[in-house]
């Protein structure tokens, strides 16, 4: 924008710029910031800035705080909502208290290409860990069945009630232990590929996710649909997508249990100029499991998609993994946003990138 000659400048930077006034109304936008915010100035100036943001208080904050104490603040983090997608970014406010206005803003997208780096790195460091794993499973699997086998024939030859127990005990674990290893191994079969509908998925979710309900005395806990009907069919393997949403959806579940109204949404959306698996996709699809439980213990959430990471008493830590795996496969990913009362689990799915089979 080029209205007056001072600002002329201020439109070849590549930073996106505004002026607003005392009531955070845009006064001024430069080049960068209307492309940034996908708006013209006619549109901007005048335009309330936190109504851009998702958290449009914690803007109004940081502005309060700049003027108390007259200095600069940079706050980092904050999601953007634009009409094709959020994106997050930092934002500093500087006093100016002149003529242009009251503060002046600067706006920085945060860097999508070190974010993909971050995602990368981390999925090769859990596909390796997979792979160890997988390998240490095999090699637990061999000698267990015969382990069993032993006491299973030991145990005939035993007369003495008493001293059976001790074989029932080694064939009971040797049972528990063949299931956790044959669930470390199953999610690498290949994914078959069709096409289905995401909605007829997830309802099949929620049957499960209200049967599991009823059974475990968790009556009460709504499962909202929130569904965008309009969306496409998408190429995906059916049964991996109801065991990601049901693995997500149990947790929830679990998260809520015993807990006075307890809510799961189930929410399907589209997103757009999406980068999964290092190719931009001018459309893909979001499917968002939100739950309203006491949120994910904040030492967990770095973890939390390993194999063999719980934080209940009774949990094997597989779940998430599992759904990870499966989500990776279709070229996917897993997010998780948590805070007490709302935790929200998000996949993002290309609608027809075909998966590039097993890893
Ligand atoms: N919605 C949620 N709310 C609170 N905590 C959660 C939520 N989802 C996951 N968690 C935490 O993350 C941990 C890991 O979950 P994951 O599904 O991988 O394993 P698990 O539920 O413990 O065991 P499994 O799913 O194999 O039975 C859980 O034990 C729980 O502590
Ligand atoms: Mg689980």
């Amino acid at each position: 924008m080029t209205m007056a000659p001072q600002h002329f400048a201020l439109d070849t930077l590549a930073t996106a710029v505004l002026f607003v006034d005392a009531e955070l109304r845009i006064v001024y936008a430069n080049a960068a910031a209307e492309n940034l915010l996908r708006a013209g100035s006619r549109t901007l100036v005048g335009a309330p800035l936190p109504k851009f943001f998702l958290d449009c208080s914690r803007v109004k904050q940081v502005a309060e705080r700049v003027s108390a104490e007259s200095c600069p603040h940079t706050e980092h983090e904050l999601l953007f909502a634009r009409a094709d997608n959020d994106v997050p970014a930092s934002l500093t406010i500087s006093p100016m208290q002149n003529a242009l206005g009251a503060f002046a803003i600067e706006l920085r997208p945060q860097d999508q290409h070190l974010r993909v780096e971050r995602e990368e790195r981390q999925h090769n460091l859990q596909e390796a860990n997979r792979v160890l794993l997988r390998n240490l499973a095999h090699e637990i699997k061999n000698p267990l069945g015969g382990i069993r086998g032993a006491a299973q024939l030991l145990q005939r030859e035993l007369r003495d009630a008493d001293q059976r127990e001790y074989t029932e005990v080694i064939i009971g674990e040797a049972d528990r232990l063949q299931s956790l290893m044959d669930r470390l191994l199953t999610p690498h079969r290949l994914p078959r590929i069709e096409s289905i509908s995401i909605h007829e998925v997830l309802e099949r979710v929620r049957a499960l996710l209200l049967a599991d309900s009823t059974m475990a005395h968790g009556d009460g806990i709504e499962v909202e649909r929130d569904y965008d009907v309009s969306l496409p069919q998408l190429l995906a393997d059916r049964e991996q997508l109801i065991q990601v949403f049901l693995n997500i959806g149990r947790n929830a579940m679990q998260a809520l249990a015993g807990r006075e109204n307890g809510r799961i949404t189930l929410r399907t959306r589209a997103a757009r100029q999406v980068t999964l698996a290092r190719q931009r996709h001018r459309i893909a699809l979001k499917v968002q499991v939100i739950d309203t439980g006491p949120g994910i213990p904040s030492d967990l959430r770095e973890r939390m998609f390993y194999p063999l990471v719980s934080g209940r008493v009774d949990g094997s830590g597989l779940g998430l993994s599992i759904a990870q795996t499966y989500v990776h496969q279709h070229n996917g990913l897993i997010d998780c946003e948590s805070a007490p009362g709302r935790t929200s689990f998000t996949v993002l799915l290309p609608f027809n990138h075909p998966p590039a089979g097993g890893q």
